[in-house]
């Protein structure tokens, strides 16, 4: 990348994409300060990828069923991720596990978005396991991805109070406005050098992040 070109971005997408057109809606404001080369999906009817196309994106469909196994796909993925030139790989609602040789070849450039504060619910159907369990708080993780499943460095967090009346509904929508702004932040920076990963911790503007920043929602 020279000084003049803007950091690409891939999005890995499995589903709606909101997170993906946040991020498209940031790059079109200039808030973004890098731009989506490509998006990829491993569901041809992901509505993401109609975003993408709208949006003058290559929009990318690569079935995992034409390969043998997950390292046979995920290695097809990287190779045209590394041929787009994109140097940060943004999991915006990719609900496939990532082997540890795609991890590993882009080591400290991959980040996650996830619907929950971790380390708390790891997994699925977060929301559902926040209402069960009765927290009074919730919201969103941006994360470095490391080979342990949603446990990489985490780097924000958009936090929510749980109300009387939140249903899974409500927290899905409350939490998705939160994930739209910690993970365009989070490009952002990367973008701009402010924040990445250095011997596994998150330096965020010179420092090392010794828990995540913290933005509380105060609606
Ligand atoms: C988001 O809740 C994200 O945190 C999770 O998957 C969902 C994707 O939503 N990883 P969308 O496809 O961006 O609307």
């Amino acid at each position: 990348m020279t000084a003049s070109e803007s950091l690409g971005v891939a999005v890995l997408i499995s589903g709606e994409g909101t997170n993906l057109q946040a991020l498209i809606d940031a790059q079109h404001a200039g808030r973004l300060h890098s731009e989506i080369r490509a998006v990829i999906s491993d569901k041809k009817d992901a509505r993401g990828l109609e975003r993408a196309r709208r949006a003058g994106i290559p929009a990318l469909h690569i079935d995992p069923q034409a390969y043998a196994d997950r390292e046979a796909y995920d290695s097809a993925v990287a190779a045209l991720i590394d041929r787009y030139g994109a140097g940060l790989v943004v999991l915006a609602g990719y609900m496939r596990i990532l082997s540890n040789a795609f991890i590993e070849h882009f080591n400290g450039r991959i980040i996650n978005i996830h619907p929950s504060l971790l380390p708390k619910f790891k997994g699925l159907h977060t929301h559902r396991r926040v209402l069960a369990a009765e927290d009074r708080a919730h919201g969103a993780t941006v994360h470095f991805v490391t080979a342990d499943l949603d446990s990489g460095p985490p780097v924000f967090q958009y936090r929510i109070a749980v109300g009387p009346d939140d249903t899974e509904a409500t927290l899905s929508a409350r939490v998705h406005v939160g994930e739209y702004i910690i993970l365009c932040d989070a490009v952002a920076r990367f973008a701009t050098g402010r924040l990445y990963l250095a011997d596994g911790a998150v330096m965020l503007d010179g420092a090392p992040l010794e828990a995540p920043m913290i933005i509380q929602d105060e609606t």
